[in-house]
């Protein structure tokens, strides 16, 4: 080996080591102390152990921020402004952060730890965000790797959200995982029905949340919940409206299209273009037919991508499909829940057909 690589290694290997001695350090030996948590210039303020990072924090003070990955730097949802105390951007964050947002202080709260004296800025509507203590009352198989869940809430405690709007559920230690753990979900049941709350789940393989789920829940057992959170809802205009789902991405659509029906909008066309592999991983069908029939302004448009058996519903991919049933799109308004890679696809299609971006609203479940 040439000595000027062996110079290479031997300095990568010093700095590496020197890495990890001072993170195994900081681990056993770190000690912030106290420091004050400041929210909206003294709106809210605590003093608390640093150390943990800035979202675990807070909802160690019952603030709670949206958090889709429970806290590992994969979704992007646990923004809030940090004006003091945040330390350096960081390699995590970047990829989540416009320019606007990086200019305006935005962070993402599960990559900041608190060791210092801190100060933030949130949305207003976050103070009142609630923890549920519920009860499952009912578990439904919906499809072979889908369920629906039914959480009733405490005697007395009901809830207000925006259909569209997801919660937070916590799984607790289960064989390996040692600590309770939690992922968004999106809520299906109507903003009217709020003693209880429905979200519906699909199984990811070795999937930390929904393993749990899957495997451990059982109609009966605590659940805690948090929420609502999330800008995915039913915008206030005139137009005619879109919606396409895939899998589990039914539910927010499901919730809006109740929450249409309860508050008596009928004066918006809206069609659900909902996409699925095969007739196996349809579910609320009769549902959607039933609102389809009592309800002239809504049309449910089963697509199914890899099934050539004889069946009733439209074959091919769903952009296909929402591209063949529409000319110009300028004036429509599209809602799309479920994968980062069919929310992208759907939005080229939709610009593409003159869409404006600012009429797309999606959440991804990434
Ligand atoms: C705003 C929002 C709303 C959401 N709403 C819903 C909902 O209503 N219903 C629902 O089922 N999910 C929803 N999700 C996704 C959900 O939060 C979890 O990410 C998902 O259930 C996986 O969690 P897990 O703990 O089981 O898997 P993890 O332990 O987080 O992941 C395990 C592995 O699977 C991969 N993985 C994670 N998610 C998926 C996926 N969806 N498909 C394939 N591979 C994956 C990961 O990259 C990882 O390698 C939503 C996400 C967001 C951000
Ligand atoms: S909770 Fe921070 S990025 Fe997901």
């Amino acid at each position: 080996m040439s000595p000027i690589l062996t110079a290479i290694l031997v300095i990568s290997c010093l700095s590496g080591g020197l890495t990890i001695l001072l993170l195994i350090a900081e681990y056993f030996f770190a000690n912030y102390g106290e420091v004050n948590i400041d929210v909206n210039d003294g709106e809210k303020s605590f003093r608390v152990e640093g150390g943990a990072s800035l979202l675990t924090t807070l909802s160690s003070q019952k603030l709670f921020l949206p958090s889709g990955c429970g806290g590992r730097g994969s979704c992007g949802t646990c923004k809030c402004k940090v004006l003091e105390g945040g330390g350096p951007l960081l390699p995590t964050e970047t990829p989540y952060l416009n320019d606007e947002e990086r200019k305006n202080n935005v962070r993402l709260s599960c990559q900041i730890k608190v060791k210092n004296n801190v100060k933030i800025q949130v949305p207003e509507e976050l103070l009142s965000i609630k923890e549920f203590s519920t009860v499952i009352e009912k578990i439904t198989d919906f499809t072979h790797d889908i369920k629906g869940l039914r959480f009733k809430l405490p005697e007395g405690e009901s809830i207000k959200f925006k259909a569209g709007q997801f919660a937070n559920l916590f799984s607790k230690p289960y064989d390996d995982i040692r600590e309770e753990t939690s992922r968004a979900y999106s809520i299906s049941s109507a903003p009217k029905d709020n003693r209880a709350l429905e979200l519906i789940i699909r199984y990811v393989p070795n999937g930390m949340v929904t393993t749990y789920v899957f495997k451990h829940l059982k109609e009966g057992d605590p659940v805690k919940l948090i929420g609502p959170f999330g800008d995915f809802f039913l915008r206030d205009t005139n137009r005619e409206i879109v919606c396409i789902a895939g899998g589990s991405g039914l539910a927010p659509i499901r919730s809006i299209i109740l929450d249409m029906i309860d508050r008596g909008i009928n004066n918006r066309k809206t069609t659900f273009f909902f996409g699925a592999v095969g007739v196996k991983d349809l579910y609320y069908v009769d549902e959607f037919k039933a609102i389809e029939k009592q309800h002239p302004w809504f049309r449910f448009v089963p697509a199914l991508s890899r099934d050539d058996s004889d069946h009733p519903y439209t074959k091919g991919l769903i952009t296909d499909v929402v591209a063949s049933n529409y000319g110009d799109m300028k004036e429509i308004e599209a809602y799309l829940c479920g994968s980062p890679g069919m929310i992208d696809a759907c939005e080229k299609v939709l610009t593409g057909k003159g869409m404006p971006k600012t009429q797309i609203f999606y959440d991804k479940f990434s």
